[in-house]
């Protein structure tokens, strides 16, 4: 946020040749915010230069502040010596190109559900993100008050820092009237609590497919065709929600961007970003080391993180919670650590058909160095494994089963639950992978009672290169370190080394600390929301979009499980997969082609590649339509004879 140069407060230089050409310019802008934000509540002068007045950003509720620092505004995000609210132009000709360039998404292209256009509340964010706080359809959490590992001030001597006032509300007649609106996110006491028994799904009848995590559809919204959600009061407003993720505002080829490649990363909320720059701008140090303060807050930062994962997940305990660098990386920890230890020549390791390769390949490499064999749970015509068939697969030279909870190519949700169940009692340990899962479905591993699960921070919103190993307490002590180094050792001399206990004994080195921390902050986003608004929510969306691209002659679902979670693959007769991948593209949707990391499962279905569409929570029914629109040009640009549908 630092501006190494003073910026004019009036438009800044941009290159002629930056700009596309028929859009507004730079100081129109500037003029428009500037009118924004005159409304703002509190502000209490705006520049006559077009400039906007400084909005105040409260550090998270709890923070404690450095000694001589000023209040709870954050200095250092000012830029040294400028006038107020010449930070919020930009600061180089390369970002005011851009804001340039995104300015047609930010006309008031539809109203939310309750007339407001979304153009006034998702430019603010989008324009700076400092903005963003009172703005955001889901407030943002405090930074967590409680130290775990120093007291910070006080135990550097220094008299304990003025604690700052929990974020109040924006006040003034303006956010009166938006706080009334309907579309508001409930409050954080009247969100589902996660821990809360979940209300069991109706049960199946031959007739109606069976989901796992929603009670049946409205009647009346069924009775339309239409999806329930579109009748019922809506747990969250889909559009204040989106206005959380910038990103969602981007310009693809023209088009506001659809972003339909959930399964292989998802977009990041505001809160996440913010946590991540809150970091880096206020708490970046090493952690568990040191006397100093940053290194206090960093591994206060990083140590919250992990009770933020532990409780979201339903562990027991943090020493429960390693840090690694995501799924792939749990994996091979398990695969290393406990493989070397359980696995011997003639065992087993049992697999499913539907597995990432990345739940394949740290096995198949066991076995193969170990001389023990890989089995593998076969899947029926709709993609759900075969539980008859698991069960015949256990012998007493079986060690352990690494299953998915959701296939990531085809979407089906594995029934794990019983997988881990009938493990158990044969004595077998369990591995789930949750990277697909954790961003539908509740978790919550006691009730699951698996031995390890693993997830990818990225796929749940939060950062990349950040993820999380699971292990019952009693494995992790009993497990070798897999990797050394520092941070994991006790004491070290030439001749004997004494190791860490779980979790540090698996987080050799410096770990990604900054992005353990942005990880806890979209769980706790996620948390905001609710896992069950989210999955109610997504239901109603995938069953919406099945039932659409189901009426496109030609197209091939591949995988229709009755259980199934936000992937949507398919082939379209008269196209390759990645002609289908541009020519969405080019439409500003995006969407994977290929084999997806799973070419096993593929090639069950006798193919090596599919187009595969995955929702998250932040998708909409007017992006459905959007997809399915250019799938029916495409199909109606080369009919196939004989085609079904
Ligand atoms: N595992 C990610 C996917 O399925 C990359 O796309």
């Amino acid at each position: 946020m630092h501006r190494k140069h003073p910026v004019p407060m009036t438009t800044p230089e941009i290159p002629a040749a930056a700009l596309p050409p028929g859009l507004p310019d730079p100081a129109l802008l500037a003029r428009l915010a500037g009118e924004l934000f005159s409304s703002w509540p509190g502000a209490a002068t705006v520049p006559a230069t077009g400039g906007v007045p400084l909005p105040e950003r409260p550090h998270p509720a709890g923070l404690t502040l450095p000694p001589g620092s000023f209040g709870p505004s954050t200095p250092a995000a000012v830029p040294g010596g400028l006038p107020p609210g010449a930070n919020l132009l930009p600061s180089s000709p390369q970002s005011a190109a851009n804001i340039v360039a995104s300015a047609p998404a930010r006309r008031p292209h539809a109203l939310a559900g309750n007339g407001v256009p979304d153009v006034l509340l998702s430019a603010a964010p989008a324009y700076d993100g400092r903005l963003g706080s009172h703005l955001l359809a889901v407030p943002q959490a405090p930074v967590a008050a409680a130290p775990f590992h120093f007291a910070e001030a006080e135990a550097l001597g220094f008299p304990a820092a003025e604690a700052a006032p929990a974020a109040t509300p924006a006040a003034g007649p303006a956010f009166e009237a938006l706080r009334a609106l309907p579309w508001q996110l409930p409050t954080a006491g009247a969100v589902p609590r996660l821990d809360a028994t979940p209300t069991p799904p109706a049960a199946p009848t031959a007739a109606s497919p069976r989901f796992y995590f929603v009670p049946e559809a409205a009647p009346a919204a069924a009775a339309a065709g239409r999806p329930a959600f579109a009748d019922a009061h809506p747990p969250f407003d889909v559009h204040a929600v989106r206005r959380d993720f910038p990103l969602l505002a981007e310009r693809i080829n023209g088009h506001r961007i659809v972003w339909l490649d959930n399964a292989a990363t998802t977009q990041k909320p505001q809160a996440v970003i913010d946590r991540l720059a809150h970091f880096y701008a206020h708490e970046n140090s090493n952690i568990h080391r040191a006397a100093h303060a940053l290194a206090a807050r960093a591994t206060d930062a990083y140590e919250q993180a992990r009770e933020t994962v532990r409780r979201f997940i339903g562990a027991a305990s943090t020493e429960e919670i390693v840090f690694v660098r995501g799924a792939t990386e749990a994996i091979n920890l398990v695969a290393a650590a406990w493989g070397c230890r359980h696995v011997g020549a003639g065992d087993e390791i049992v697999v499913s058909h539907l597995e990432h390769h990345a739940n394949i390949v740290p096995w198949k490499r066991l076995a193969d160095e170990r001389g023990a064999k890989l089995r593998v749970i076969p899947v029926d015509d709709s993609g759900q494994v075969r539980l008859d068939e698991y069960q015949r697969l256990l012998s007493e030279r079986t060690k352990i089963i690494a299953v998915t909870q959701v296939s990531n190519a085809l979407g089906t949700v594995v029934p794990v639950a019983e997988i881990v169940a009938i493990a158990r009692r044969a004595g077998i340990r369990t591995l789930v992978d949750g990277a697909q899962s954790v961003s539908h479905l509740k978790v919550d591993v006691r009730a699951l009672d698996t031995d390890f699960f693993v997830f990818s921070g990225h796929k749940v919103f939060g950062p990349t290169g950040i993820g999380v190993l699971y292990g019952r307490r009693e494995l992790l002590e009993d497990l070798p370190p897999w990797q050394g180094g520092g941070n994991m050792i006790a004491d070290v001399t030439f001749e004997r080394i004494e190791y860490q206990p779980p979790p540090a004994r698996f987080e050799a080195g410096t770990g990604n600390i900054a992005d353990a921390v942005g990880l806890g902050a979209a769980l706790e986003y996620v948390e905001r929301i609710g896992i069950a608004n989210i999955a109610q929510y997504e239901h109603g969306l995938l069953e919406y979009a099945s039932g659409r691209m189901a009426e496109v002659p030609g197209l091939r679902p591949i995988g229709t499980a009755r259980d199934k979670a936000s992937v949507l693959s398919f082939v379209l007769a008269g196209y390759s997969t990645d002609e289908i991948g541009q020519a969405l593209n080019r439409e500003g949707i995006a969407v994977r082609t290929g084999h997806h990391c799973a070419q096993p499962i593929l090639r069950r279905f006798g193919l090596e590649a599919t187009v595969r569409p995955s929702l998250a929570f932040y998708n909409t029914c007017e992006e459905v339509d959007q997809l399915v629109a250019v799938l029916h040009r495409l199909a109606s640009a080369r009919p196939v004879a004989g085609r079904r549908g």
